[in-house]
């Protein structure tokens, strides 16, 4: 039937337009950073141009931000509704304004706008004694090794750990761009997870994202406050169970060992550089209905050598 036919085609005609519409319309407000919510874009002469904010330094939204224009981004975005009381010490280690370098990597020398300086190590972690003006950093230590360990919430049944293994593997490489290569060990002790992040710059070709930026992605969302923007894509998840994270603990390893001073050092245990502990109790369900409220517990930010940790450990 003609008629029939023609109604087919107009609708046919309709539905392709509609898509013609909505396409170039999402092409209009699209223009966004998927993989940074800390950017602004613009479209500039036809393309999508997306500027890390604090910086302004652009970026390439297809991949990770690096860890210092995040920080500095994050610094950027957190103005103090209040004036700090007199005499209050604030412990800001861990999380300063930092300087990076042209490429977004962090400066060897870092200072907090005073004259008080110390020297960081690749992922922005303080691996020297604070120190004046003076202070000298000849290189920027490389973090090779990087340990995640998380906390599961308590439930009734373990996982298997190859389920757990495969889950975390594939996650961190759909999510995070990062080889497989570079993951050499997830280790399952119920309910703990160690998760194992090894790159030395030779393996490292420039299109490899970095382990650093990987573990600062992977805290923010383990911590529920996303840098992608499509953060609701987050579903971590074993056998179709989602996995419920309560603490994560993160160990920086250096090429060398950190030059902490006035410590009895222990040969062998020295080139650990810890840590930065983020305990909380939150859960997908929490999150749903607290999501205005502030559920992250954050417990401590501090830089210490791994002895000590032990002697902590054991008092
Ligand atoms: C810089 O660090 C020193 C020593 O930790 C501290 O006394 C000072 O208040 C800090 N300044 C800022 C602006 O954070
Ligand atoms: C952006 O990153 C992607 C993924 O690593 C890479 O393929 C692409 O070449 C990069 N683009 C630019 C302009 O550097
Ligand atoms: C999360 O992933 C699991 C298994 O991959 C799937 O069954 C579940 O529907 C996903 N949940 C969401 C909210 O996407």
């Amino acid at each position: 039937m003609p008629s029939h036919n023609i109604r087919l085609m107009e609708s046919a005609y309709g539905a392709v337009l509609f898509l013609m519409l909505v396409t170039a319309s999402a092409a209009q407000d699209g223009c966004i950073c998927p993989m940074n919510i800390r950017t602004t874009c613009e479209m500039e002469s036809g393309s999508c141009i997306c500027r890390v904010l604090g910086s302004n330094q652009r970026v390439n939204c297809s991949t990770l931000t690096s860890k210092c224009l995040l920080m500095k981004a994050e610094m950027y975005r957190t103005p103090r509704r209040f004036p700090k009381p007199e005499h209050a010490f604030l412990d800001n280690d861990g999380l300063y304004d930092p300087d990076c370098d042209a490429s977004g990597i962090f400066k060897a020398r870092q200072c907090n706008k005073t004259d008080t300086c110390w020297c960081v190590n690749s992922a922005g972690v303080r691996r020297t004694d604070k120190g004046d003006d003076n202070m000298r950093c000849s290189e920027l230590v490389r973090t090779n090794w990087i340990l995640i360990e998380l906390k599961q919430k308590e439930r009734v049944d373990p996982f298997l750990e190859a389920e757990v293994e495969n889950s975390l593997r594939q996650f961190i490489q759909n999510r995070y761009q990062l080889r497989q290569h570079f993951i050499p060990a997830v280790k399952y002790d119920y309910p703990f997870i160690q998760i194992e992040l090894k790159q030395d710059l030779l393996q490292k070709t420039y299109r490899d994202v970095d382990i650093a930026d990987v573990a600062y992605y992977f805290e923010k969302d383990i911590k529920r406050t996303s840098l992608f923007h499509f953060s609701n894509a987050f579903n971590l998840s074993v056998s179709g169970e989602p996995l419920d994270i309560e603490e994560i603990l993160i160990y920086y390893i250096d090429e060398k060992p950190p030059e902490f001073s006035m410590k009895q050092l222990t040969p062998g245990i020295i080139a650990v550089v810890v840590v930065v502990v983020l305990a909380f109790i939150t859960g997908i369900t929490m999150f749903v209905f607290n999501r205005w409220r502030k559920t992250g517990k954050y417990e401590k930010v501090e830089i210490k050598e791994m002895g000590e940790m032990k002697r902590e450990e054991n008092a």
